[in-house]
């Protein structure tokens, strides 16, 4: 079988070639195809960006305007597959019921299940964009015993979603569209980030050619851990805590470079970026204005500052290269806009649902995809015979 390569965590393996995301985590750079991150985020719309990534190059009008179009009649889910949401318990965590329902997709819409029929692809793709949302909103509406609403398709995506989020009165969202271009730069900041880990799984699962729906529940699944996606969540339990029990940020500090408990500073550090995440840079200005235009003074802010400030000037986080990530600032100006901690990182899937669309089909046109499959170094005991039981000590 030949020599095989020890390499825990793929720190060193590439799996792929990909076309659809540069990253220089030396100099922190970010680029979807080609286009820097900051550009991206000041100029273009979440759908415009998907389609960016899923297609490779920015859309004209009308091409936007088809796809758009394409999504946001897509929205409501079947009746039945929307009662399925009335039976999960309240106290669910609405990744779980995301993860549960984007995997039910394939039950309700199997016309559009095959990964090489590129029509049906283009189907679940789009059907993905426009579904996710609604499953995200009404994850959040069981949680707080509310009414599920219908998607109003004159509203734009994001629009829609926050309306289904937080029911009526809306108005004081969409009338300040500067919340809604805030929440439309989270997630193109969130879009894709080439083989990260719940990129992985959707490639993974995507090799053994189960369809698109499958592989995203998986990502999804792969996504709710505390040191991937769960991490927004993971800061604001941090901050709170910091808060609430009158920690002085310094003891704290001293406490993680201690590894005492194990904690670390969560919403630090990065697998890839050994600079500022340049994400985190741009999230840090979308919470100075969003935390204005609503008029909240929330003093975890100044918390998270001050353990930011802290670190830049310390050794141990120094050598070790870490720095505030996308996760840091997000949580609290999600918070801000009225989500509750249990639904960051449910908001961080509807951003990432691009990118893991655009890599399942990068993978499934790639002629070099092999179904996934590493290797191990056993470690275990060498052959020995069976024991009766009557022999066992
Ligand atoms: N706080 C304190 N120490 C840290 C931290 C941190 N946040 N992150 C890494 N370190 C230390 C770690 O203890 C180790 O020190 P030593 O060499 O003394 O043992 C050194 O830095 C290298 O850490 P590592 O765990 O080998 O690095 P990694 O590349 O495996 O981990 C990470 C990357 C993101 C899992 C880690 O930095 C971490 O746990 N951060 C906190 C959780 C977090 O914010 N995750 C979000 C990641 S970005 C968004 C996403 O991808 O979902």
């Amino acid at each position: 079988t030949g020599a095989v390569t020890y390499d825990p965590g793929f720190m060193n393996t590439a799996n792929t070639t990909s076309e659809i995301t540069y990253i220089d985590g030396d100099e922190g750079i970010l680029r979807y195809r080609g286009y820097p991150i900051e550009q991206l985020a000041e100029h273009s719309t979440y759908l415009e960006v998907a389609y960016l990534l899923i297609h490779g190059e920015l859309p004209t009008r009308g091409q936007l305007d088809n796809f758009s179009a394409q999504v946001e009649r897509r929205t409501l889910l079947d009746e039945r597959f929307r009662r399925l949401f009335d039976g999960y318990p309240r106290d669910a965590h609405p990744m779980a019921v995301l993860q549960a329902g984007v995997s039910a997709l394939s039950t309700f819409y199997q016309d559009s299940l095959d990964p090489f029929d590129e029509e049906q692809v283009r189907l679940s793709s789009v059907r993905l964009l426009a579904k996710m949302p609604t499953m995200a909103a009404y994850a959040h509406r069981i949680a707080q015993g509310h009414a599920l609403l219908y998607p109003d398709n004159r509203l734009s995506l994001i629009e829609n979603f926050l309306r289904l989020t937080f029911g009526f009165p809306v108005e004081e969202y969409i009338a300040d569209p500067a919340v809604v271009r805030a929440m439309e730069q989270l997630l193109i900041l969130h879009a894709d980030h080439e083989q990260n880990c719940s990129t992985s799984a959707v490639r993974l699962v995507g090799s053994a050619q189960a369809n698109l729906f499958t592989s995203i529940s998986a990502g999804i699944g792969a996504l709710s851990g505390p040191a991937h996606g769960g991490a927004n969540a993971a800061v604001m339990e941090m901050l709170n805590l910091i808060r609430d029990e009158g920690i002085d940020p310094r003891d704290y500090m001293e406490k993680v470079k201690n590894k005492e408990d194990g904690i670390r500073l969560m919403g630090f550090g990065h697998r890839v970026y050994k600079n500022y995440d340049p994400r985190a840079r741009i999230v840090k200005s979308i919470a100075d204005t969003v935390l204005e235009r609503l008029g909240v003074n929330d003093e975890r802010l100044e918390l998270a500052m001050k353990l930011e400030e802290i670190a830049l000037n310390d050794d141990y986080f120094v050598e070790r290269k870490l720095y505030p990530n996308v996760d840091f600032y997000t949580g609290i100006i999600y918070k801000a806009m009225g989500f509750p901690t249990q639904m960051f990182t449910v908001l961080f899937a509807i951003g990432r649902l691009p990118g893991w669309i655009a890599q399942w089909q990068e993978m499934i046109h790639d002629p070099d995809t092999k179904i996934g499959r590493p290797r191990q170094i056993y470690t275990g005991h060498p052959e020995r015979p069976y024991q009766a039981m009557e022999e066992r000590t």
